[in-house]
């Protein structure tokens, strides 16, 4: 197939358009590089030995985009462009609907407009807010908390109702659990520009020296160790399913019509202090840590029911957390500061 990966240079994009080479796909990145490197590009031409057609646009521009599909003769798309900071939707809200819902309508009317409507999208546990319940499955109630997590919601649904009133669209809405690690052979990984946000992320800058200590947010939830579970997945895992989705839509089986929701997780929940363990064994050294109070808007456990996409799309997960720390600090020895730092 020939693929367009909006994203494609970001930290899961880039993983994404490597499976699709590795699966004997063409890929051409979209990408507006402003969370991500055109370096990521070469990495994965290295990788791969192919390099992928790159253009570097913004979704927001309706022309270009309206142009590139039109001469792309593309036969599907998966859509992971877009802003992902929770604190930052919060205080941008604007900038985080224009970029993650203005920029999905700009793709789904230029697809409309050219006869392209077979889409992956990249959507996000967070949808299910608080679960009432663990593991959680696909049919549980949505909803968000933050502007990040109401922009994947609503492109859920908006993508829903295209598909409702149009019954040509193939869609898989792809339920992200936690994202971690890096490609195994330590050239691709995440581009973390300052200080992390995320845990593990976090913990690989206190074993680099560039955070002082691996910080607790809350020891005193309802869980065995009192300390945060979710459901950490290996991000090559992650990339491999969306090869999967997308083959299945272009098949010829009942699944390859509608919308489909499948979680991706591995259906295990890690606990703060058990990440910490593993991040520890994976750097071989000790990283001094310190209880901080709870993070504003942060639950105490959500992990997967993943076997909706291991019955659909003869997918699991299959790297445990202690390869997800080996192989994310492998990749953050090899570029501390990201792709320039190489
Ligand atoms: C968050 C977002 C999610 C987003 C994901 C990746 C929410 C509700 N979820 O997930 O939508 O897709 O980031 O960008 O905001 N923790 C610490 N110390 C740290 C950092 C984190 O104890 O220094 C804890 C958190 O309290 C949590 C766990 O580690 O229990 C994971 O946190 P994080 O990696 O930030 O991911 P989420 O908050 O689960």
């Amino acid at each position: 197939m020939r693929v367009l990966a909006t994203g494609g240079a970001g930290y899961i994009g880039s993983h994404v358009v490597a499976a699709l080479l590795e699966a004997g796909h063409e890929a051409t990145v979209v990408d507006n590089f402003s969370n991500s490197s055109p370096l990521a590009v070469a990495s994965i031409a290295e990788l791969c030995g192919h390099r992928p057609q790159c253009v570097e646009l913004d979704l927001l521009d309706v022309d270009a985009l309206e142009a590139l599909l039109q001469g792309g003769d593309f036969d599907g798309v998966i859509h992971l462009a877009g802003l992902k900071a929770v604190g930052e939707s919060v205080a941008q809200p604007l900038r985080y609907y224009e970029a993650n819902l203005c920029g999905s309508l700009n793709l789904c009317r230029a697809m409309q407009r050219v006869g392209l409507r077979r889409l992956v999208f990249s959507s996000s546990a967070t949808v299910y807010g608080e679960p009432q319940s663990v593991p959680v499955t696909e049919d549980a109630p949505t909803g968000a908390t933050n502007p990040y997590g109401w922009s994947k919601y609503m492109v859920e649904q908006l993508l829903r109702d295209i598909a409702t009133a149009d019954a040509g669209w193939h869609t898989a809405l792809l339920r992200y659990f936690n994202p971690v690690g890096a490609h195994p052979s330590g050239r691709l990984g995440e581009e973390t520009r300052g200080e992390a946000a995320n845990l593990m992320p976090r913990l690989a800058q206190v074993a680099t020296g560039r955070l002082p200590n691996a910080t607790i947010y809350g020891d005193d939830y309802p869980t065995p160790d009192g300390t945060g579970i979710r459901d950490y997945i290996h991000v090559w895992d992650l990339a491999i399913a969306h090869v999967r989705a997308l083959e299945v839509l272009a098949g010829d089986t009942a699944l390859s019509a509608g919308v489909h929701t499948w979680n991706l997780g591995t259906g295990r929940g890690y606990s703060v202090r058990e990440v910490i363990a593993a991040f520890e064994q994976a750097c071989s050294r000790s990283l001094p840590q310190q209880v901080l109070p709870r993070r504003p808007g942060d639950i105490a456990a959500i992990y997967a029911d993943p076997s909706r996409a291991e019955r659909d799309l003869g997918w699991r997960a299959k790297r445990d957390l202690v390869q997800m720390a080996q192989d994310h600090w492998r990749w953050q020895q090899g570029h501390p500061a990201g792709y320039e730092d190489g």
